[in-house]
């Protein structure tokens, strides 16, 4: 997310180090047999990712719920399912990938502003564990659907608690800006009146202030209001069987500037902020658990000598990363092998082939001089990376691969030319209504 600070010149820097293997697999080797743009994900990364998570949060009654946009590939929710972790989701496309890749439906949330009544339905039908409620619109929505099907749906309001999560503004959720959750004041309404709702039971709180969250105290600040709400919840006599605390825990874009909020010191947060609270609690990462355990491969197509700037043109492009043209964002780019980061270092705009002025990964950023061909990487990209991906200029979606201590598998062919048109037509029928 960093913008203005200076790229650093060092040798040292993390940008000149080779990344010749991951979790056990030759990138090079694994370009040439899949090609690039490739993603590759390292299962092992993420597998230690959830313990950590789970161990930090050992002793509480606590289940992670993967925040499936994150990175919504079929292998990595099945990775998920294989570990206990559950699914924190928002769209009917999103709940069919989790049941498709055996996640349970009693372990998956459902999150968002414009849920569909299709949606809800179809949610209601597949046993969701809880919808976290955004506006009364949706909630007496909800109590109609869940009427018409005969069960009885649990329910979280969304708290938006006001709290500046201190990340880029257009990944922050929790200021009364913001269009996501409700007022604590409106919340304390609806449970003053949910006596009401004979289909949905109204005993969840949920928080989300944001994603890419580099410190404890956003989180401490919105879980203390939480936790004050709470309690006057249950003076009121409306108990609380769980409390959502969302997702949001930051990662480590740019070695050595970002430094990430360790897991057990975010699960102290909830431990002390809700310390006697002894209800269900949910989590919903997504980054954490997905972003640093994947890679970007791409190879330089050319070098360009602009006027006043050195292009470093890669085949990866802004439709297949979308966050340094949306968000600003800073991702660690590195040669793979061990002779091109032995190079002398220079300074690239690098850019992708997409006709945008957008369409640029780093601007000035040093790296060991590069020559057509060479292979590098795009680091911290397991997360918002494939999930946001586009055809954008016709160009195929990448292929995606798994890495699991020494072996690959590819989890997402690159797309074909007849996927990526397959639904379009030429005008040939027209009708009237
Ligand atoms: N729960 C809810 C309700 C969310 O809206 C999100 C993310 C998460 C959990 C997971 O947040 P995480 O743990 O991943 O920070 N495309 C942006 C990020 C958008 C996040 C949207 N909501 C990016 O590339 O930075």
């Amino acid at each position: 997310m960093t913008t203005t600070i200076p790229p650093r010149h060092d040798a040292s820097s993390p940008a000149t180090a080779a990344q010749p293997d991951f979790d056990g697999v030759d990138l090079q080797a694994l370009a040439r047999r899949v090609g690039t743009p490739c993603y590759a994900y390292s299962a092992s990364a993420i597998r230690q990712r959830i313990r950590e998570l789970q161990q930090a949060l050992g002793g509480l009654d606590a289940t992670l719920c993967y925040a499936v946009k994150a990175n919504s590939n079929i292998a990595i929710l099945q990775l998920m399912a294989q570990s206990g972790v559950g699914a924190d989701i928002v769209s009917a496309g999103e709940l069919r990938r989790c049941l498709h890749a055996g996640i349970p439906a009693d372990r998956i949330v459902f999150s968002g502003v414009g849920k569909s009544e299709d949606e809800i339905a179809g949610a209601l039908t597949a046993g969701i564990l809880r919808f976290n409620v955004e506006s009364h619109d949706e909630l007496l929505t909800l109590e109609r659907l869940a009427q018409a099907q005969q069960v009885t749906a649990r329910a979280a309001v969304r708290i938006n608690p006001d709290v500046d999560a201190q990340t880029h503004a257009k990944i922050s959720t929790g200021k009364s800006e913001n269009k996501f959750g409700v007022s604590i004041d409106e919340a304390r309404r609806w449970f003053a009146g949910s006596a009401l709702l004979a289909h949905v039971r109204l005993d969840g709180l949920h928080v989300h202030i944001g994603s890419q969250i580099l410190s404890v105290e956003p989180f401490r600040l919105a879980l203390k209001r939480v936790a004050a709400f709470w309690r006057e919840l249950v003076q009121a006599g409306h108990p609380i069987e769980s409390i959502d605390v969302g997702g949001g825990l930051g990662v480590c874009y740019r070695a050595g500037e970002d430094h990430p909020v360790a897991a057990s010191d975010y699960a102290d947060v909830i431990r002390e902020t809700l310390a006697d609270y002894c209800g269900r609690l949910l989590l919903e990462p997504g980054r954490y658990l997905v972003a640093e355990a994947g890679v970007l491969l791409t190879r330089v197509i050319r070098i360009k000598h602009g006027v006043e700037r050195r292009f470093l043109v890669l085949d990866a492009a802004m439709n297949d990363l979308q966050r340094p043209s949306l968000y600003d964002a800073w991702h660690d780019i590195v040669p793979v092998s061990a002779e091109h980061a032995a190079r002398p270092v220079a300074t690239y705009d690098i850019v992708g082939p997409v006709c945008e002025t957008g369409d640029t990964f780093a601007r000035a950023r040093p790296v060991p001089e590069c020559a057509a061909g060479d292979l590098l990487l795009i680091k911290a990209t397991g997360a918002y990376g494939a999930s946001m991906a586009s055809t954008y200029n016709s160009r195929p979606l990448a292929a995606e691969v798994l890495l699991d201590h020494g072996r690959y598998a590819v989890v997402r062919r690159r797309q074909h030319f007849e996927d990526m048109i397959a639904g379009e037509q030429p005008a040939r029928s027209w009708q009237t209504l």
